[in-house]
């Protein structure tokens, strides 16, 4: 459920008309709720309720410090992928013991900023990693808490370019190596241990992965354990999928996969964290765009948004489903056109959607992209000198530009000349 819904005709952002916030700010921007956010959060902390645990937001769905303060004030702590994303969460007023540091290709420089500024603990990728992590922490005189994440083998069944969890990914230890790693890393003496991590991949929408994943993570805490490692906490990664077509799409609710991590790592006493970025994010944000024209092909309607695919690329990248509303709600009888929908960006791939059917629509109406909120505004581009777009926070009834369009003088002043030109 979001807080997106129409009123008297007309979209709303919780308490605050879309078309009012795209007459103060101009198209196109994102928009998030607040409210959203905030219930999406909560329905995770409440599903691992009765363990000790902690969510943390894995920020790089949507990164803004507005966003991350709204969760972090609710509790939430931050999954973070890199020194920009550590430093934005600290500036965000995220505490260092509740920031986890995951990825696979840390650097000494992202490493020291994280330990000299306050870490809850490393998810530690490979051995070479390890070796960094230690050779910093004894530099600074400090000991890392780490897990060691651990790839399962296990197929996520999701898009290829978002599973991560199969012995062929790029992704953490083979487990079958497990046990050899844990007791090199006991041997160094700038880590400690501390648990296991896990994440098998994103937009999963069948709890059987996970499962078996998790599943997997208990024996191996049966067996480390075994072994003599303390084993206290398990990090179980993110990826719970959203429903991007809303019309007929049901994935798993956060107390389902509650249910799972309960029934497979609950017995073991370990805190847990988990890691969800697109279920906190996704269905909290839209895309607001306006048509510029329709314009009537060979066989087929173009109609032309001014957002591209530089704005929002998950249909060109994942082939990506979202859906495409009016933001002045279509009368009830209107007959539905069918249009291709596309950006002004000169290239085939920059399309929206092929043969939607949609209200009929003129240049100027608005036009709103549903779960946006997530892998939308951070993995935007300039491609084609097309300046960032603004982001806007709702709460209630009242809304504020979170980050602003830039100029175009920004943008093109951001290159510098060498001096022989
Ligand atoms: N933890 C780790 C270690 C991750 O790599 C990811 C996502 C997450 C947590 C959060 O997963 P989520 O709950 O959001 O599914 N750009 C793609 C998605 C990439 C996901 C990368 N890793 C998209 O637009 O679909």
């Amino acid at each position: 459920m979001d807080h997106f819904l129409y009123r008297d005709g007309a979209l709303y952002a919780e308490d605050v008309s879309i078309s009012e916030i795209a007459d103060s700010v101009g198209t196109p921007f994102y928009v998030y709720s607040t409210a959203t956010l905030l219930r999406h959060f909560r329905l995770f902390d409440d599903a691992l309720e009765g363990m000790d645990h902690l969510v943390c937001y894995a920020m790089k769905a949507a990164s803004n410090q507005a966003i991350l303060k709204t969760l972090g004030d609710a509790g939430a702590g931050m999954d973070v992928v890199s020194q920009g994303e550590y430093l934005r969460a600290k500036a965000a007023g995220i505490p260092g013991n509740r920031i986890v540091f995951s990825g696979i290709g840390k650097t000494a420089e992202e490493i020291r900023t994280a330990l000299t500024g306050g870490i809850r603990q490393f998810n530690v990728e490979s051995e070479p990693e390890m070796a960094v992590l230690n050779a910093v922490a004894l530099e600074l005189g400090v000991i890392a808490p780490i897990t060691i994440r651990v790839n399962p083998d296990v197929d996520a069944r999701t898009h290829a370019k978002i599973a991560t969890g199969k012995s062929e990914n790029k992704f953490g230890i083979p487990i079958s190596r497990a046990r050899a790693v844990y007791a090199h890393a006991a041997t160094l003496k700038g880590l400690k241990v501390i648990g296991i991590d896990v994440h098998i991949g994103s937009q999963l929408t069948d709890l059987t992965p996970f499962e078996q994943a998790y599943t997997k993570v208990a024996e191996l805490t049966e067996t480390l354990r075994n072994d003599g490692h303390e084993i206290t906490r398990l990090d179980l990664g993110g990826g719970l999928g959203i429903p991007y077509v809303h019309s007929n799409q049901a994935p798993p609710l956060p107390a389902d996969y509650g249910a799972v991590i309960k029934r497979t790592v609950g017995h073991l006493g370990c805190e847990v964290e988990i890691e969800p970025g697109r279920l906190i994010a996704g269905n909290a944000g839209l895309l607001i765009t306006k048509v510029i024209y329709v314009k009537s092909g060979e066989d087929r309607e173009f109609m032309i948004l001014d957002a591209a695919m530089n704005d929002l690329i998950r249909p060109a990248m994942y082939d990506a489903h979202h859906d495409i509303i009016p933001v002045i709600e279509p009368a009830a009888a209107i007959l539905p056109r069918t249009y291709d929908i596309v950006g002004p960006v000169c290239e085939t791939g920059d399309t929206f959607a092929r043969e939607r059917a949609m209200p009929p629509v003129a240049a100027d109406d608005l036009i709103a992209f549903r779960g946006a909120g997530a892998y939308g505004a951070v993995m935007a581009s300039e491609y084609n000198s097309r300046p960032l777009i603004p982001e806007v926070l709702v709460n209630e009834d009242q809304f504020a530009v979170i980050r602003r369009r830039p100029t175009y003088e920004e943008m093109i002043n951001r290159d510098t000349m060498p001096a022989w030109l």
